[in-house]
């Protein structure tokens, strides 16, 4: 029999502690690299659509919106737009975008977003099981599936937690990244406990971006961090994903840590390392 496919949401409510970058960096690690050759599914849950911009460049993602190609809206909206196509269900296959293919049958593929996933959250009402119902059809053939949040809590938190088995939190180490923590995990924890909740939900950990180990705050967030994972029983990772400049300059260049114009090996080397462990938290 096959392994199910392990479904990873990406979450934090703080903004900008490294998601996006983690969603697409760990998809191009488990990819065309002989020692994992996984099948990888990225979901784009932010209306900012970073990750599909990060994965497949400006220029490719500009073609999605003028050739009107599916995307995540159309899985939040397939009830309600267009009276005409409601008889007609939403075929899952065509919001996949092939986004790189290896001949050894390992791949990335895209459920890309748009600015106007925004609109999807004006009237949330009974949308929140339509990303898990489109998921179960096609999740045989993934290895992997990642979802990349956005930072506030929606009607698309709700809906990635009804598909994930697992939650991924980064966390950049500094006293307003960390306040929130016990919040997200509070939360995290009402849905479960919630009548329409998904008890295979568990916190596969929390992992620290952006980390220097250079100045004092670093050091006291972690240690306020490690403290309240300790008595909430959270998996804090060892590995950490350093600061470095190479992150950015991939997001620029479309291309994942490993590859970029300047990637220092050591960088590389260090976010394989998390991807290492990653893959062991999650049975990947
Ligand atoms: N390890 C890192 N080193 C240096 N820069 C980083 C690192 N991780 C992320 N960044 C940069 O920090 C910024 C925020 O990262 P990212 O967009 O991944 O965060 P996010 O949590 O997805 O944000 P949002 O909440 O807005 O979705 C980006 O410019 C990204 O390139
Ligand atoms: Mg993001």
């Amino acid at each position: 029999m096959m392994d199910m496919a392990k479904c990873v949401s990406l979450i934090n409510m703080k903004g900008g502690v490294g998601k996006s970058t983690l969603a697409v960096n760990l998809a191009w690690q488990f990819t065309g690299l002989k020692k994992w050759n996984k099948r990888v599914l990225v979901i784009d849950l932010d209306p900012q659509f970073n990750a599909s911009q990060y994965l497949i460049g400006v220029q490719k993602y500009q073609q999605i919106l003028s050739n009107q190609i599916p995307t995540v809206w159309d899985v939040f909206e397939q009830m309600t737009r267009t009276p005409s196509k409601t008889s007609k269900q939403l075929n899952p296959k065509s919001v996949l975008y092939n986004v790189v293919s290896f001949p050894d049958g390992s791949r990335i593929d895209l459920i890309p977003s748009r600015l106007e996933l925004a609109y999807s959250l004006r009237n949330p009402s009974q949308k929140e099981g339509l990303l898990a119902q489109l998921v179960s059809k096609i999740e045989d053939d993934y290895d992997l599936i990642l979802l990349d949040c956005a930072p506030t809590e929606s009607v698309l938190t709700t809906a990635a937690y009804l598909t994930s088995n697992f939650i991924l939190v980064p966390v950049k180490p500094e006293y307003l990244s960390t306040i929130g923590l016990p919040l997200l995990v509070r939360s995290i924890d009402e849905f479960k406990a919630a009548p329409y909740g998904n008890n295979n939900l568990q916190l596969a950990g929390i992992v620290f971006n952006h980390a220097s180990n250079y100045s004092p705050e670093e050091k006291i967030s972690k240690t306020e961090v490690r403290r309240m994972a300790a008595k909430n029983k959270w998996y804090v990772f060892k590995s950490e994903v350093s600061y470095s400049r190479s992150y950015p300059k991939g997001a620029r260049e479309g291309e994942p840590i490993f590859r970029t114009s300047y990637a220092r090996w050591k960088q590389a080397f260090r976010f394989a390392a998390f991807a290492d462990e990653f893959a062991g938290r999650i049975g990947l």
